[in-house]
């Protein structure tokens, strides 16, 4: 029997860069969660009989929401769902699942590499049979329909096991619980070069990943240990926990502090990864080499051709404005189409629809290719592992020659998290009201060549978005990026993005932070950091 729960809008339901993202005890509230996923629905109105998948990273309150989802699916007229045993899936996973069933879209339960627990964070994100992000339209559709939603529906069934694989009728549809892990460990398996990297694992070659706790545990202990022969015990934290056993899923500096320790120690492994919450971000380091986001994405772009799966070449590169443009200068050695989008992974979709690109990335630690719509930190791993193998040589060689080749991006982003939410607009438009006075300015040594907000036009669709971050870009290659954060529950956070570029015959082995000095002090300089916020320092740097 379906039946239709009379309910009221909530304020503030518009999803950001990633979803609606929101604290829990938000999403706990009563009708808080259903009204968006029927908001969704609403929107999206799939054809009776139409599949939809629904998986989460395991965070705490993703049990309650995927068992409201499940009724509130089949009561508005989806044939089956299918959801991911313990109501894990990966982000990527989950890309992967709507493309291979043939499925319409899916509910992906993620907060990220946000903090996860009763009073942390929770996020819904709804995806579209191409396996990606709902692009801007069907979002700002969304938040249009939470604003007018007066019901949503349900039916009256009992709770599903999630644990027990196989199909359970419920109302007029049937949900079957799968196996999370097989589909997409399959799909790695035909894109790498597994028996290229089980040979150097066999003759000595060592890794650590850093699972986090986190979606990945699984997939990490069944394709690096089980499937490449990797050590018992290579995989650390692989077991999934509500609150990430009270650490951020966040691969960086500071949440993965061990992974940068064991990785800088004298006994260090060949090979350092971690992902986060959700599966869909990557860390790389070396022994004693940390390899940034911006160029992970350059160099894999470059040495990609060496893993079966992309043999024929790359066809195109696509990066977040804010990543660093060492992929930029790849593209153009290769002779190949690059592509700077907004920050946010939908941006990608449709590049990667009409065959533009094959890799993209951002320099919030997103990397992957056409195979999914998603982000895929387990593919990024494997696409490193297959490529040092093939080629015989360590991270820290590979990054030397690479930046010999196409000279060195020294890059690093700087976040002020939870700032007053007014000091952090009035930033952004005081700057924005000066940026057309800075070309021809300059601060110390650097001399300002061009200033805008960033506008992207869709080169498929034509969809504009503008005000994507304010750039400021200098003589030589250098830059400076300013934007808020979209995917931020407390406050605003400002993102400082500097980028300093060094050509091949230039400062390539230099400590980071001395090349970006006098990039800092121009972006204090230009904004008037101290000034809006009262900060002097970032509370992140990655
Ligand atoms: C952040 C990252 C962005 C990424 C998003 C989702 O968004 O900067 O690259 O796509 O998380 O993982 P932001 O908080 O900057 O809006
Ligand atoms: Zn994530």
């Amino acid at each position: 029997m379906i039946r239709s729960i009379p309910s009221t809008p909530y304020a503030g339901q518009k999803p950001g860069t990633s979803g609606l993202r929101k604290k829990v005890r938000e999403f706990a509230q009563a009708n808080y969660a259903e009204n968006f996923i029927q908001a969704v629905i609403d929107v999206v109105a799939p054809a009776p009989g139409a599949t939809l998948v629904i998986g989460g990273d395991g965070r705490y309150h993703n049990r309650t929401v995927i068992q409201a989802a499940i009724r509130i699916a089949i009561a508005n007229g989806y044939g089956r769902v299918l959801v991911g045993q313990g109501g894990i899936l990966s982000t990527p996973a989950a890309s992967h699942v709507i493309r291979s069933y043939g499925a319409s879209g899916a509910l992906v339960l993620s907060a990220s590499h946000n903090p996860g627990g009763p009073d942390e964070d929770f996020g819904i994100k709804y995806n579209i049979a191409n396996g990606g992000p709902a692009p801007e339209a069907v979002t700002e559709a969304i938040y249009a329909r939470t604003l007018t939603i007066d019901r949503w529906l349900t039916v009256d069934a009992p709770d599903i096991d999630l644990d027990r694989l196989g199909d359970t009728p419920v109302g007029a549809g049937v949900v079957s619980v799968i196996d999370p892990v097989a589909d997409y460990a399959d799909l790695m398996a035909t894109l790498f070069d597994f028996a290229a990297i089980r040979a150097a694992v066999a003759a000595g070659f060592t890794a650590t990943f850093d699972a986090m706790h986190a979606v990945t545990g699984p997939y990490a202990v069944e394709i690096f240990e089980r499937r490449l022969g990797f050590a018992a015990g290579t995989v650390k934290n692989r077991v999934p926990l509500e609150d990430f056993g009270g650490h951020h899923p966040d691969p960086n500096r500071v949440h993965a502090k061990a992974l940068f320790d064991t990785m800088y120690a004298d006994d260090a492994p060949d090979f350092g990864a971690a992902s986060d919450g959700d599966g869909d971000r990557n860390l790389i380091v070396g022994r004693g080499c940390y390899v940034t986001p911006s160029d992970s994405l350059a160099m894999l772009a470059a040495n990609l051709h060496l893993a079966p799966g992309y043999a024929g070449g790359v066809k195109g590169i696509a990066r977040s404005m804010p990543t660093s443009a060492a992929a930029d200068r790849v593209a153009a050695a290769l002779g190949i189409p690059a592509f700077e989008t907004p920050t946010g992974w939908k941006f990608f979709g449709n590049l990667l629809d009409a065959g533009r690109i094959t890799i993209c990335g951002e320099e919030s630690a997103g990397t992957s290719s056409d195979h999914v719509r998603e982000k895929d930190g387990v593919w990024a791993v494997l696409a490193w592992l297959n490529i040092l193998a093939v080629r015989g040589i360590s991270v820290a060689a590979l990054a030397r020659e690479h930046w010999a080749t196409y000279g060195r991006t020294y890059y690093a982003r700087h976040d002020y998290e939870a700032l007053p939410t007014e000091a952090a607009a009035a930033l952004i438009a005081d700057l924005t009201a000066r940026l057309p006075a800075l070309p021809g300015t300059a601060f110390g040594p650097l001399h300002v060549d061009l200033a805008d907000s960033f506008c992207y036009v869709d080169p498929v669709d034509g969809a504009t978005s503008a005000n994507q971050g304010l750039r400021v870009l200098f003589a030589g290659g250098s830059r400076i990026v300013f934007r808020l954060s979209g995917t931020g529950t407390e406050g605003a956070t400002l993102r400082v993005y500097l980028e300093r570029y060094e050509p091949a015959d230039g400062a390539l082995d230099q400590d980071t932070d001395a090349m970006l000095a006098e990039l800092i002090a121009a972006a204090e300089a230009i904004a008037g950091i101290a000034r809006h916020t009262g900060r002097t320092q970032p509370s992140v740097i990655t």
